[in-house]
């Protein structure tokens, strides 16, 4: 899940006065934030410094990413011509920076730890497209979803190439894995996300091949089965759900990540290392368990928490010598 961000003393410092986008697409400074959130933590995985807006801003989206509010979309999308006036992505042109943050980044990194790629998914970027910024129940996202079926098409299809595109630049410059963030997709119903969503999910999966894929999904306590059947090879979970139900719902080979709650990173402790250890638990003998929070680190957490976090995992797994 995120690694820099406020809570990191260090992360501020290089990013000063400058905005997520504007350091994301810097190929010196995103490397340093990366490598230095990895020593930090001790993580065993780094996620490259990007965001899920940078491919919208390249398709011709004018946005914010404000603090403490999160992406804020100048012109929300109301009508096909609005859809029609979003580009179709070409990474390689339309973000070549990203090559040489990835590259960069890969160097400084020299094979300690792989590297994650990611996105959004297009139900997600969607939503932020529609509503104009964050939602807490995303009605305008669902009201065009069905009652103007021609624009949520036209609206979907667009993204799951944008999304398809992005992903597969960062394959190509090497990331070893990718995750797919659908943050907002637990505001739907089970029917809604398979009639209106699943396909262009699976598409971006089915498209984006030769590493392995980890599927985000916040609120997936009653679509889990639904997330699934997109296609993912390692299904990330919030911390709603017990691992041991990942297992019995969607089988005992299905990789899962997961799924601390970031609020006990926060508090620390004795409840910390209790929740992290019934974790470890419910993982306990299974092969395919990615220890991690269930959704990104809260600003106010003390990055000494986290650390004792991850050497308490490490202690709890890692094979004696
Ligand atoms: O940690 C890393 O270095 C990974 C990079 C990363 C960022 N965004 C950079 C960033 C990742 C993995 C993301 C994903 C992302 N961005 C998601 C999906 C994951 C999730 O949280 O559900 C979403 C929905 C966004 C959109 C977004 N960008 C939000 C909601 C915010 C938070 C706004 C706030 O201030 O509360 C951002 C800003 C952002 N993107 C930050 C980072 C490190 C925080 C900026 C900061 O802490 O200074």
């Amino acid at each position: 899940m995120r690694q820099a961000g406020r809570f990191l003393p260090s992360y501020r410092k290089i990013k000063g006065g400058r905005g997520v986008l504007d350091i994301a697409k810097d190929p010196k400074t995103a490397p340093l934030v990366v490598e230095n959130a990895v020593d930090e933590l001790g993580v065993d995985a780094a996620i490259i410094y990007s965001d899920i807006m940078l491919p919208m801003e390249a398709i011709g989206v004018s946005l914010e990413i404000r603090e403490n509010v999160g992406p804020v979309i100048l012109k929300p999308v109301r009508t096909p011509a609005d859809v029609a006036a979003l580009g179709s992505l070409d990474p390689a042109v339309d973000m070549v920076y990203l090559g040489d943050v990835i590259q960069e980044t890969l160097r400084r990194l020299d094979g300690s730890v792989p590297l994650i790629g990611f996105s959004g998914a297009p139900f997600t970027l969607a939503a932020y497209l529609l509503e104009g910024g964050p939602s807490r129940d995303l009605r305008t996202t669902k009201k065009v979803m069905h009652s103007d079926p021609d624009l949520w098409r036209a609206l979907m299809v667009k993204l799951t190439e944008a999304v398809s595109a992005f992903l597969r630049m960062q394959v190509r410059h090497g990331v070893d894995a990718v995750q797919l963030f659908d943050s907002w997709v637990g505001c739907l119903s089970a029917s809604d996300y398979e009639t209106h969503v699943l396909a262009y999910t699976r598409e971006v999966f089915r498209s984006v091949e030769g590493v392995p894929r980890i599927h985000f999904c916040a609120d997936s306590y009653p679509l889990l089965e639904k997330f699934q059947e997109a296609g993912p090879d390692v299904l990330s979970v919030d911390w709603r759900v017990p691992l041991e139900e990942v297992w019995r719902r969607c089988g005992d080979g299905m990789s899962v990540q997961g799924n601390l709650d970031p609020v006990l990173a926060q508090v620390g402790g004795a409840p910390m290392t209790e929740a992290a250890a019934g974790i470890l638990g419910m993982a306990r003998g299974r092969r395919g368990h990615i220890f991690s929070l269930g959704h990104g680190v809260l600003p106010e957490t003390d990055p000494a928490n986290l650390r004792k976090l991850v050497n308490y995992v490490h202690e709890q797994t890692r094979a004696p010598r």
